[in-house]
């Protein structure tokens, strides 16, 4: 059980509005910036390499709070600066040649197709997707068909798309590609935080995520899980630096045993000590805590927005997260923004360009996302509800 008194109290953002968008940059806990703030009192006083000397045990539990939080070793993870910093970092990485093919979903994330049409345009990869069923669910049948045909060097998943709550069975599809030998990676931004994500049942080689959303960190911050697999295979981030890597004669370097080698040597260590605190706050409450508690609110939001006969979910698939959007054919964008704005509701808007293929299937120019998290109630939810009913 979560105290709802207790997270409130430590999260002042929520007190004088009803914040509905973790899915987009959440609201910190006290604990984070006021880690934050003593950091930088202290770089502000005796600089920043005195300050990491003096400060390395907390920077070490970074390490130790992302093991915790994904079910792996610290080795298996590297500090990044947003979530498309560690997936451009991981997809940096795979050796690709002209013809290879990379495999992925119609749900996967904006900036991820972009980096394959750029690897597309430099190296000459193909970009092949898989199909989805008629309820929006991934289609397993052809994505065992495709690994087979298809032969990809790289499947891509993003675990909850940006653009719909639905959760993707990254678990099924990393047993395919652990039995055809395939590189995997998953796009786990929406998802960490919210849901239970183990790296071990997901069996994946690479899985990125970010600091600001439902993990309620700083702005600026992610991290990467990377397996052992790829790590003993050598994989390396395709402009790795001295602190992935010793110079080790004049003419080469050798990359180093851990994560750590996806990393840049430069960081903001405050921002660091933020995502740390974000996380061992979350993990202190529990993630199974966590994902009970917003199923509870996304189930009453869903159950009662679908009554309003102004607005249509454009929800779909047979798991969801907390995350609802939601279109309309009789009122403009315009309209449910002034209301929302009125009522001091937070709320993030995705329009089609953010989300191509999903929103030309379902042919919306526009939707809401409200993504309630624990430190909601259900009042908020309810009053939400209210402020959307039509007049
Ligand atoms: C599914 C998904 N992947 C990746 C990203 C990119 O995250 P970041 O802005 O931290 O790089 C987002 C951001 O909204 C996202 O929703």
């Amino acid at each position: 059980m979560i105290d709802i008194n207790k997270v409130r109290f430590d999260t002042p953002g929520c007190q004088d509005k009803i914040f509905l968008n973790s899915a987009g940059s959440s609201l910190v806990p006290n604990i984070v910036s006021d880690t934050m703030y003593q950091y930088l009192e202290q770089e502000r006083m005796i600089g920043g390499y005195q300050t990491a000397l003096i400060q390395q045990d907390k920077i070490d539990e970074f390490y130790i709070q992302s093991s915790l939080l994904l079910n792996c070793e610290p080795k298996n993870i590297a500090f990044s600066y947003n979530a498309t910093d560690a997936y451009a970092k991981a997809l940096s990485s795979i050796n690709f040649r002209s013809g290879d093919v990379i495999l992925t979903s119609d749900d996967d994330y904006i900036s991820n197709y972009i980096a394959f049409f750029s690897l597309k345009k430099r190296f000459g990869i193909e970009i092949v997707r898989i199909k989805n069923l008629d309820n929006g669910d991934i289609d397993l049948i052809d994505a065992e068909e495709k690994m087979v045909t298809c032969k990809p060097i790289l499947v891509s998943i993003t675990h909850v798309p940006t653009n719909s709550g639905k959760i993707q069975p990254v678990e099924k599809i990393g047993e395919l590609c652990a039995t055809y030998d395939i590189w995997y990676i998953v796009d786990a931004c929406q998802s960490v935080g919210q849901i239970i994500v183990d790296v071990k049942k997901i069996k994946c080689d690479f899985l990125s995520a970010t600091g600001r959303k439902f993990l309620r960190g700083p702005r600026g911050t992610g991290l990467l899980y990377i397996s052992d697999k790829a790590l003993n295979a050598g994989l390396e981030p395709l402009m790795i630096d001295m602190r992935g890597a010793k110079w080790n004669s004049e003419q080469s370097y050798s990359p180093i045993d851990t994560a750590r080698r996806f990393e840049l040597w430069e960081v903001s260590y405050s921002n660091l000590m933020g995502l740390t605190e974000a996380i061992k706050y979350a993990n202190q409450i529990g993630l199974g805590n966590i994902q009970s508690a917003n199923l509870k609110l996304i189930n009453l939001l869903k159950s009662t927005l679908i009554q309003n006969i102004d607005i249509h979910l454009t929800e779909e698939g047979s798991r969801s997260a907390s995350i609802v959007t939601f279109s309309s054919r009789s009122k403009p964008l315009e309209y449910f923004v002034q209301k929302l704005n009125d009522a001091n509701v937070s709320y993030g808007v995705g329009y089609r360009e953010f989300a191509l293929i999903d929103f030309n299937k379902k042919d919306v120019d526009w939707v809401i996302r409200l993504s309630p998290h624990y430190f909601n109630t259900e009042q908020e939810i309810m009053n939400t509800v209210e402020v959307l009913a039509p007049v």
